[in-house]
């Protein structure tokens, strides 16, 4: 790894060239496939991962195999940091969903580097400090929302993602606007929103009777963001 390609890790900006020279020494890359495990809840953890490129999912897994994910994290955002932090076991399973490369940290060079480095930390902490905001969020979602308006809340938050990131498409039937197509399965939306496949495919069938949306093989069209909204405003009322 060159010191170079470390400059442009936004994790890491401040750091000095001594630091950056350290890290491009003791820093390792890794590429993993699509569907790659990259280390399993409950191992023991003593790297710390910054992906460079792609996208990997944070799930936990029942006894039973039920898949909860957590979030998905992409480039520039950090994961196993808890375990070098706690000395604890794998909060949680990682798993690639796109080809994705990553820089993995030993504890010792970590625990260095958030010692000499104040703004690396401050970073660091502000990451952790959003991830307990939207746990907290998930908790809360859980306690006071059904499966529908569940469900609603998640595609109206990933359907604005898509339209800040641009990802719309244009020529659909909606009269004001394009569609916004959401590249997502039914089995996921459910392990992100805590359901089973079963009542997620039963909402989509409401929302898609009352226009909301359309419903393809591995993917969704929105059709009326502000039809969607109005079933979470109406719940959080
Ligand atoms: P660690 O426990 O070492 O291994 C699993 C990793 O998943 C954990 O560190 C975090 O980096 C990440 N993780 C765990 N829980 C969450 C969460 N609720 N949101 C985002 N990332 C998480």
């Amino acid at each position: 790894m060159f010191v170079e390609q470390l400059r442009h890790v936004p994790l890491l900006r401040g750091l000095t060239d001594v630091q950056l020279a350290d890290l491009a020494r003791t820093a390792r890359t890794h590429r993993f496939e699509p569907d790659q495990i990259v280390f399993l809840q409950g191992d023991p953890g003593d790297t710390v991962h910054i992906i460079l490129r792609g996208q990997v999912k944070v799930v936990t897994t029942s006894r039973a195999g039920h898949e909860a994910i957590l979030a998905f994290l992409a480039d520039g955002e950090s994961f196993g940091e808890m375990s070098l932090l706690d000395d604890l076991p794998r909060s949680a399973t990682i798993q690639a969903t796109t080809m994705t490369t990553t820089l993995s940290l030993r504890k010792v060079d970590f625990h260095k580097l958030l010692r000499e480095a104040p703004d690396l930390s401050l970073r660091l902490l502000r990451a952790l400090a959003r991830r307990l905001r939207e746990t907290g969020m998930l908790v809360q979602d859980a306690a006071f929302l059904d499966v529908g308006e569940r469900l609603a809340k998640k595609l109206v938050s990933m359907a604005t993602e898509a339209i800040e990131l641009g990802v719309t498409v244009p020529g659909s039937t909606r009269v004001s606007g394009p569609a916004i197509e959401l590249r997502v399965t039914q089995q996921d939306l459910a392990s992100m929103i805590g359901a089973t496949r079963e009542s997620v495919n039963k909402s989509l069938a409401s929302f898609r009777t009352r226009g909301y949306l359309a419903v393809g093989r591995h993917r969704l069209s929105i059709l009326d963001l502000d039809g969607l909204r109005s079933v979470v405003d109406r719940a959080l009322d």
